[in-house]
């Protein structure tokens, strides 16, 4: 190839880049016509934002006589974003978890309510039961140490403050199969710690960071949801089968979030025993970050679909209670928003 060739690939490879990049960012941006729309809506605010992971779970709500649609919809970046109420609360429903970012920062939001179903890894709730964390973490988020290595090594980056050995380990030694216990294996993946988030918060020190694990969820809207407690649940998929126990909703202590789908009982045990936690998914500890940065008060309500890998050998209990389970979660988030006082505090634009 000539350099004249190369020259025109080069030329034209900019002109299709920078083509690109000029339509990316008109769909991005906010043109004056959608702002005047937005500033419309926003007037009919303030919104609890209702944050979901799936179709699988919007759906059920949508076909919720409890939910009143509005005739508005923007889609925006990518997204789609539904207008409707239930009871007298304002409510805009978009798919998670990132989105929550534009949510809050084009939309009159009060708060957010992020639902759905989740695994279960707490040996003492069964699938079926809703379950209301007090905290939510994200859990991978990990410093991988070198083989040899071992817990009186600082990690790589530690001493500066970027990493930290306080949280704890995953030791992938103690996991060796059809071994003793109490002998100590070895194994070449070694061991991951696990570590906090960095957060800036929207009323701290620009780009002064901040570090969270376990971020707590708004704690008035904690203690409205104690009071579903007694909600009765749906148990049965159909006239022949039903849950082996009645379905309930229960407040816990913890929810953890990786991007991992877990269908693995080792590590259900492990990550209840070290952290406590309930819930396991993919979305809620993004969406909790996110309103830790803004200080927006948020909660999460989370049905049990599987046992995260706990269950029969044979297979994942989603694929059967999944839609009851979804269903639950909608009836127990509808009842928490009709809960929540009609007159919120008043939105003052930035
Ligand atoms: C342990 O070993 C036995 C006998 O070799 C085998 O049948 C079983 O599947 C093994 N269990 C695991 C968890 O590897
Ligand atoms: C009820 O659901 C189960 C699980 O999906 C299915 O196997 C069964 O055939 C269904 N029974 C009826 C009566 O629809």
């Amino acid at each position: 190839m000539g350099w004249r060739v190369l020259c025109l690939c080069m030329f034209l490879g900019a002109l299709f880049m920078l083509f690109n990049a000029q339509n990316a960012f008109v769909s991005c941006a906010l043109t004056s016509q959608l702002q005047e729309e937005i500033t419309r809506i926003n007037g009919e605010g303030p919104y609890i934002g209702l944050v979901i992971p799936n179709s699988f779970e919007l759906n059920p709500l949508l076909q919720n006589p409890a939910y009143t649609p509005s005739e508005n919809i923007i889609d925006f970046a990518g997204r789609r974003f539904r207008f409707g109420s239930i009871g007298d609360k304002p409510v805009i429903l978009i798919y998670a978890a990132i989105t929550t970012q534009l949510l809050l920062s084009i939309f009159n939001i009060e708060g957010v309510v992020h639902y759905g179903i989740a695994g279960n890894a707490n040996p003492s709730l069964n699938i079926g039961d809703v379950a209301i964390p007090q905290f939510w973490a994200h859990l991978t988020l990990w410093s991988w140490q070198r083989y040899g290595e071992g817990p009186s090594n600082t990690l790589p980056l530690e001493q500066n403050g970027d990493y930290t050995r306080n949280v704890g380990y995953l030791k992938f030694g103690d996991f060796m199969s059809n071994v003793s216990w109490g002998d100590s294996f070895d194994n070449l993946l070694n061991r991951i710690w696990y570590q906090p988030e960095e957060v800036f918060p929207v009323d701290g020190i620009p780009e002064q960071r901040q570090h969270a694990l376990w971020v707590p969820v708004d704690y008035n809207y904690y203690q409205i949801a104690t009071r579903l407690k007694k909600l009765k649940l749906d148990a049965c998929i159909n006239s022949t089968t039903c849950l082996s126990t009645t379905p309930k909703v229960e407040m816990v202590e913890r929810g953890a979030s990786a991007s991992i789908y877990i269908d693995n009982a080792a590590y259900r045990s492990f990550i209840y025993k070290k952290f406590h936690v309930t819930p396991v998914e993919m979305e809620s500890a993004s969406v909790a970050l996110i309103c830790l940065q803004q200080r927006v008060p948020f909660i999460v309500i989370r049905a049990l679909s599987d046992l995260a890998g706990g269950g029969s050998s044979d297979s994942n209990e989603a694929d059967i209670f999944a839609p009851l389970a979804a269903t639950n979660s909608v009836k127990v988030v509808i009842e928490f928003i009709k809960l929540l006082p009609s007159k919120s505090p008043k939105w003052s634009p930035m």
